[in-house]
């Protein structure tokens, strides 16, 4: 419902399908609003008709506003000129703002000036004091998410959710600050509850997979996502693709590695090859089959055009080290060392907020991947190890984290080092017990240091389960 009434200085506030109160909001601009919100929330693919209507609008200033969030979230020097174009614009149209609106207004210009920790507070204040503004919610998870801050993630969601107990998208965001606090059972729960409501809710059906994936529940992850694909055919590249990505996960975790790859070709990569998020879903997934020793053939040189121009944007830790391995991996080396170089600049231009995650995860870590590609294993176990303790703060899920966790322990297995390798391996198998790549290699591991005795004992464990697999049947890609 929408209704017109007179604002405190004789403005017109109009309010939003929500409820919430927008200032000098004609109908166009409510609808415009309410359009942005479902499509944000829903990951749709559709996003660029708001930016159509924000780029005309000339009297409200939440429509500017809320696209300068848009275009800061894609990660790209021009999406940031831009966005700092839209806040000018806001900024000129925000005389009459709100204190919802102010607050917006504050959040985002914390966000322009590289101070996730502010704007993220800020969306957490709004979400106990407008708790139905869950495109602020979602911002200040987006924010939480950028900063490895799952406390901050499942705080925003505990408190959207009393407010929007008939919202699915809320139950959504709710689950995820839950699985990344590695409240599994609830989690889970929280993004069923959601799909009974609405199943065309692809963050609810993320939020599963993270809680499949994180207990090594492959077979119920596989067929779970394909029977909600069919809903994901007008989400953004982004979800479509990290959707697929979690599909590649569980096919390479139960040997099915030929699927995966097939998905790659098929889902992950070639949907738009210049956003991030796409590239990294494509970095990660090669990389992960490579580990598994499958051969994926040119795909790195193809993936490496799109990362060359990347070498100096340093949007976050998370996003950097993925295209640095993917440029190592394609032997782009002047690209690799240029971009180090680089690195190390920022890290030392480090806010005191953001020095871990720079200085002390990303730079050891960078040069670990870098010489994970090339085949120096004790360097880049040696490296890498220095890095893991920090890994958090650089941002992305578990899940995806995970990622620098593998290349380290290959990199351990290849250098022999084998103590600090087994006692990996050993709490990978205690956490997913259901892998058959984690017993054979610790089959493996335990055939290096002489006890027999327990590496026949995994091999016999790797080929049940890979038997359960195979007879659970494949070709689903
Ligand atoms: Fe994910």
């Amino acid at each position: 419902m929408r209704s017109w009434r007179s604002g405190k200085r004789g403005d017109r506030v109009a309010r939003d399908g929500q409820g919430l109160e927008v200032s000098n909001a004609g109908t166009s601009a409510i609808e415009a609003l309410d359009f942005l919100n479902e499509e944000w929330l829903r990951f749709g693919n559709k996003l660029d008709r708001f930016v159509a209507v924000a780029d005309t609008e000339e009297s409200c200033a939440m429509l500017p506003l809320m696209a300068a969030n848009l275009v800061f979230s894609m990660n790209t020097t021009d999406g940031h000129a831009a966005g700092l174009r839209y806040l000018g614009r806001a900024r000129a149209l925000g005389a009459d703002a709100t204190p919802r609106e102010r607050a917006w207004l504050a959040a985002t210009t914390a966000w322009a000036a590289g101070d996730g920790p502010a704007a993220q507070k800020i969306h957490e204040d709004m979400a106990a004091e407008w708790p139905r503004d869950l495109m602020s919610a979602k911002l200040g998870q987006l924010h939480a998410f950028n900063r490895g801050d799952a406390e901050g993630l499942l705080r925003i969601g505990e408190r959207i959710l009393p407010a929007n107990a008939e919202n699915h998208y809320a139950w959504a965001m709710h689950a995820f600050g839950l699985e990344e606090c590695n409240r599994l059972d609830e989690a889970e729960a929280a993004a069923r509850t959601a799909i009974e409501m609405e199943r065309r809710d692809p963050w609810a059906h993320h939020a599963v997979a993270h809680c499949l994936e994180a207990r090594g529940r492959m077979l119920e992850g596989v067929a779970f996502l394909e029977s909600m694909s069919d809903t994901w055919e007008t989400c953004n590249s982004f979800m479509y693709t990290h959707l697929w990505w979690h599909q590649a996960l569980f096919l390479i975790d139960l040997d099915r590695t030929d699927e995966a790859l097939a998905l790659y070709d098929k889902r992950v990569w070639g949907v738009w090859k210049e956003f991030s998020e796409d590239q990294i879903n494509a970095v990660s997934l090669l990389a992960r089959l490579e580990l598994r020793g499958v051969d994926v053939g040119d795909r790195w040189a193809d993936l490496a055009q799109y990362l060359k121009p990347r070498l100096h944007e340093h949007y976050s830790p998370f996003l950097d080290l993925q295209y640095l391995y993917g440029l190592a991996r394609a032997g782009e080396q002047s690209a690799v060392t240029e971009m180090l170089a680089s690195l190390e600049d920022r890290a030392e231009r480090a806010k005191p907020f953001e020095r871990e995650a720079w200085a002390e995860a990303a730079v050891p870590a960078a040069h670990g991947l870098a010489a994970h590609a090339k085949g120096d294993h004790a360097d880049a176990a040696r490296l890498l190890g220095q890095a893991m303790p920090h890994l958090q703060p650089i941002g992305g899920s578990i899940a995806q984290r995970s990622l620098f966790g593998a290349i380290h322990l290959d990199a351990l297995m290849r250098a022999e080092w084998n103590d600090a390798a087994l006692s990996i391996l050993q709490a990978d198998e205690r956490e997913r017990p259901t892998v058959p790549a984690t017993k054979r290699a610790l089959a493996g591991l335990y055939r290096r240091v002489g006890r027999t005795e327990q590496a026949l004992a995994a091999d016999y464990q790797a080929d049940q389960l890979a038997r359960r697999y195979a007879r659970a049947g494949g070709g689903f890609a």
